[in-house]
């Protein structure tokens, strides 16, 4: 199923502590951000890639994109002060583009490098499908709520489940939620839940533990390791 990927790149990397944006950090030598474009460049159903970036990276980004083999790219908007409106920068990006509204698009965290081909290919089916898709893990552990340093509940933990990106949509139905939260001034976490807003059910497909996002430098640690067992079993 073919689709386009949305790939907010514009934060700043504030809790990994680099001084600079994270996703210029080498992970085993290459840098976060050509390891997650890379997976989108190599996957034949992937039929281009819309990359938020920052102003002041934008040179920087394009001499990365050139050096590394990336072609993909089929626009590239100036990111936001959020997240969500660096989606909705690529959002826009794609309708200005004459995307239909019966498209497969999916977001993901350029911030995600080690997703899976498969899981890619189940969102984009089930969003084609059903309208809306996300990536995501059961909880291992107990959730709780708390309040002031206090429990208030405990969900039954089968129910909990700890959600990634990629998250798919048909383009119409992300479009109307991002334009429906920009107008009530609603700040989501993740684009399912401006999806949630309007009603429409969201479904869940089981992705893998390994689809980390590089937020702490203890990521980027598990991240090297992840590399080298991948290599080993190569
Ligand atoms: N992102 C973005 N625009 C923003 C903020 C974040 O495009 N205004 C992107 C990041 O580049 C990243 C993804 O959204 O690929 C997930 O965000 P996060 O992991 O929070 O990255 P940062 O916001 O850069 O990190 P921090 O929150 O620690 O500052
Ligand atoms: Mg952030």
């Amino acid at each position: 199923m073919e689709y386009t990927v949305m790939l907010p790149a514009a934060g700043s990397g504030r809790r990994m502590g680099a001084g600079e944006n994270k996703l210029f950090l080498p992970l085993a030598e290459k840098p976060i951000l050509v390891r997650t474009l890379s997976v989108f460049q190599q996957d034949p159903d992937c039929a281009g890639i819309i990359l938020a970036v920052r102003p002041d990276e934008r040179d920087r980004i394009r001499g990365m994109l050139e050096c590394h083999g990336i072609t993909k790219i089929t626009a590239m908007p100036d990111g936001g002060g959020e997240r969500q409106d660096s989606v909705r920068a690529c959002v826009r990006a794609f309708g200005a583009a004459g995307g239909a509204d019966d498209a497969v698009v999916m977001v993901h965290d350029a911030a995600r490098p080690f997703l899976s081909r498969r899981v890619i290919r189940e969102l984009a089916e089930t969003a084609a499908g059903h309208g809306a898709a996300i990536a995501a893990v059961p909880s291992k552990d107990t959730v709780k709520q708390v309040t002031d340093g206090v429990v208030e509940a405990t969900p039954d933990r089968s129910t909990v489940w700890l959600v990634q990106t990629p998250q798919a949509f048909r383009a119409g139905l992300l479009a109307e939620a991002e334009e429906k939260a920009f107008a009530d001034g609603f700040l989501g976490t993740d684009e399912s839940m401006l999806v949630e807003r309007l009603g429409h059910p969201v479904r869940v497909v089981e992705s893998t533990y390994d689809n980390l996002k590089m937020t702490t430098k203890v990521d980027l640690a598990i991240g090297e390791a992840l590399l080298k067992r991948q290599e080993e079993t190569e």
